[in-house]
């Protein structure tokens, strides 16, 4: 920018061109902002003027400023301050300011040249163009980092101008002062520790503009800054671990929980979405969702506490800024059993039919049972009817032995449908009932009967039947079958447990009391029948040796 010319300060023409009539040249020196009336200097002294002629003569002076900043007083001869005269107004940035003044004084007309330096006073202040600098600065700058600030002017010059800067107490700048070529000076803000918007996104400091002046004068500006988040925090789950329980077969939709992390940055940089992870296996998410946005999980699937009683849930939360990296927990869903299993009984072995002279304490059956559910809900009670001749005895948990209680009487009841109760201790409680049929065998009722024929007469055909010593399953054959001796009649002693002994065979021998006695040998094949049938005899085979006809 030009400097508009300033009369007073460019060489002035003189008033009078035509006359070349300059005798002499005085100079004073008075500083600015003089009151009206300051003394300036004795014009008419220093000019060697008589004073009481000055009017004569038609003293005066002339200026070539707009304003008359100058006066003599003809009286006595003193130039004084008319006007309140501002350097910087009058000069501007000029390092020297005169007033040029031209006296003229008439018979003899005389021409005289005065020039009035006129000194700075420190009479203002550095001032900044604003009085608050906004500066945004985002957190990932790098320490060192340098952000230029408005420079202060101050209107006066040589040491009453600017000096120097200041920056107010804080943690984050420090102020690098540089200098122009033209000897101006302006201040940098320089990052020196690193900022962290999530700690602090304002910092406010005063920059101080001090001049060299004596007294020192000074300006102040705020800065603000506003630090603009970078993507530098991820996400934070609330908890490390989170767990949950859930009733199984929860319907669909049922809230398991709802995940929380927030992440401190801001914007896009803080939205956190939510989602399985990578390890979570496919039948997880098979039965739970998790809503990317709310963070909840919600059951998707039927869950099933026999299946699983506890199910780890891998999550993951990250924020929606640039170079997001995934943050991980986990969830553990509890599953509460609900009593959706009935018990289950298993006949293991049934004996049947039993022989009513069976001594009390006799085993018709070994029942096992179980259920699938946990706790209470699995914990299974028996119960047979108390009108009944048999009892039950739980040997060890979940088994039971069914024996009778007492003689049975074969004329009185036949069989008996004994309702096994199995009841389990949820609530509400499940219950399966499976009826056994035992059959009472009448006292010695034969399974099958053998007759052997013998020609001879009297004693020499007179039979008797025995079985012969031999083992069926370790145990003497006398103590599953026995036989009249006179008829033939084959009697079981016991129940035989079909599934440990399907047909077993015995010898039977026939033998006439003569003498020598003679005796046939002959095998019966008994076969066992499943469960509630009856045991019979299929088949006697009959076979003749000797003299001894079967
Ligand atoms: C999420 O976690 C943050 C931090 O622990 C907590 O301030 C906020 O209240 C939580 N929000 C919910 C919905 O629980
Ligand atoms: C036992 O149950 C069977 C089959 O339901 C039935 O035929 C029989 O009559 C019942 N016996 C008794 C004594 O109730
Ligand atoms: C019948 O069997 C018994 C025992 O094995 C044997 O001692 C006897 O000689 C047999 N009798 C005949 C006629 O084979």
């Amino acid at each position: 920018r030009r400097r508009p010319p300033i009369p007073s300060c460019e060489k002035s023409r003189p008033a009078f061109p035509w006359l070349d009539l300059v005798l002499a040249q005085i100079r004073y020196s008075i500083p600015e902002e003089l009151e009206h009336g300051a003394f300036v200097g004795n014009i008419a002294e220093d000019l060697g003027l008589d004073v009481a002629k000055l009017s004569a003569r038609r003293f005066r002076i002339v200026s070539g400023a707009k304003k008359q900043y100058l006066e003599v007083n003809l009286e006595n001869g003193i130039l004084f301050v008319n006007e309140k005269i501002d350097r910087e107004e009058l000069c501007e940035r000029s390092p020297s300011c005169f007033l040029h003044l031209q006296v003229v004084i008439e018979n003899p007309l005389e021409l005289y040249r005065v020039e009035v330096e006129i000194l700075d006073v420190n009479d203002n202040s550095p001032s900044f163009p604003w009085s608050e600098f906004n500066l945004d600065i985002t957190e990932s700058a790098a320490p060192g980092s340098r952000f230029p600030l408005e420079s202060a002017q101050d209107q006066d010059v040589g040491t009453n101008s600017l000096r120097s800067y200041q920056l107010s107490a804080n943690q984050h700048f420090v102020l690098n002062i540089q200098t122009r070529n033209d000897g101006s000076k302006f201040a940098e803000l320089v990052l020196d520790t690193p900022l962290d918007r999530e700690q602090q996104k304002k910092h406010e400091m005063v920059l101080t503009a001090y001049d060299g002046g004596s007294p020192e004068r000074s300006g102040t500006a705020l800065i603000t800054i506003t630090v603009l988040d970078a993507n530098d925090n991820v996400p934070v789950f609330d908890r490390s671990v989170y767990r949950a329980s859930l009733v199984e077969n929860a319907p669909r939709g049922t809230l398991v929980l709802k995940l929380n992390a927030t992440d401190l940055d801001e914007g896009s940089n803080g939205e956190v979405t939510y989602a399985f992870s990578g390890h979570a296996p496919l039948k997880v998410r098979e039965l739970f969702s998790v809503d990317p946005y709310t963070g909840e999980i919600r059951v998707k699937g039927v869950v099933d506490y026999e299946k699983a009683s506890v199910y780890e849930l891998y999550v993951q939360a990250k924020d929606r800024g640039p170079s997001a990296v995934a943050v991980h927990s986990k969830v553990l869903v509890d599953i509460l059993d609900v009593n959706d299993n009935a018990p289950e009984v298993i006949l293991t072995s049934v004996s049947t039919p039993v022989q009513e002279d069976a001594p009390p304490g006799t085993v018709i059956a070994v029942i096992s049972v179980m259920d699938r559910d946990s706790g209470e809900n699995g914990n299974v009670d028996c119960q047979i009817p108390s009108n009944v001749p048999f009892q039950l005895h739980s040997s060890f948990k979940n088994y039971y032995t069914l024996v009778t209680s007492e003689f049975l009487d074969r004329e009185a009841v036949s069989e008996y449908n004994i309702t096994l109760t199995a009841r389990d201790l949820g609530s509400p409680s499940l219950s399966t009932k499976k009826t056994i049929l035992v059959q009472n065998n009448a006292p010695g009722a034969s399974i099958c009967s053998v007759t052997a024929f013998d020609p001879d007469s009297n004693q020499n055909a007179y039979l008797s039947y025995s079985i012969l010593e031999g083992q069926i399953q370790g145990m003497p054959v006398s103590t599953y079958v026995s036989i009249n001796s006179d008829n033939g009649n084959i009697y079981a002693l016991r129940s035989f447990d079909y599934e440990q002994l399907r047909n077993f065979q015995i010898q039977v021998q026939a033998q006439d009391a003569g003498f020598p006695p003679l005796s046939s040998n002959v095998t019966v094949n008994v076969f066992g029948a499943a469960t509630t049938e009856p045991l019979y005899c299929t088949q006697c085979g009959v076979y003749t040796w000797g003299g001894v006809h079967y």
